[in-house]
């Protein structure tokens, strides 16, 4: 009984840690796509390189959470490796993760020097956020299905 009760709570934490992390990836992207602008100060570059760490350990959290709710708590991981639903959802977090690497390095890269110097942000900068935006509003949708195992295609 007791150790089953404590895989309970850790499955329960895992999970709580999945959905927390959600909330801080997408609440630094949002939080991105609200202060970015065509022209930003260094200053500005520099709080938005400081929402985008929080957005690089949100994600590096999530993954580790979802790898665990995978491999370790909850259902047999052979439930989520044969559901197509659950590939298509890893293969869209893949897809934000790339998408975030041109914006990352373009705060790392512009946040130093004359704080007041303004500097012209890229386009794709402002596309590549709303890329991630929308592609985040169809994971959850992915999730729900592959939990009641719409996708799977056994062994
Ligand atoms: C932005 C990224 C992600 C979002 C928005 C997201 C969303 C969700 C949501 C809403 C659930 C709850 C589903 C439910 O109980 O009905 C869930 C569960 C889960 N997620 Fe994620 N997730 C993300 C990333 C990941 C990653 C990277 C992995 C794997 C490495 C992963 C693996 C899982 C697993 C295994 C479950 C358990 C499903 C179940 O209860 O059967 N997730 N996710």
């Amino acid at each position: 009984m007791g150790s089953s009760s404590s895989t309970m709570f850790l499955e329960i934490f895992v999970k709580y840690l999945h959905f927390i992390c959600v909330f801080g990836v997408v609440s630094a992207v949002v939080s991105e796509h609200l202060l970015l602008k065509s022209e930003l100060s260094r200053k500005e570059i520099s709080r938005l390189s400081r929402i985008d760490a929080v957005y690089g350990l949100s994600a590096l959290v999530l993954l580790g959470a979802g790898l665990a709710l995978w491999f370790v708590v909850g259902k047999p991981a052979s439930y989520y490796s044969h559901n197509w639903v659950f590939h298509l959802k890893l293969t869209l977090f893949a897809i934000v993760g790339l998408l975030s690497i041109y914006p990352t390095v373009f705060f790392i890269k512009q946040r130093k020097g004359d704080a007041h110097q303004m500097i012209q942000v890229p386009k794709g900068v402002i596309l590549c956020i709303r890329m991630e935006l929308l592609i985040l509003t169809i994971m959850p949708f992915l999730a729900v299905l592959m939990a009641k195992g719409i996708g799977y295609f056994g062994n």
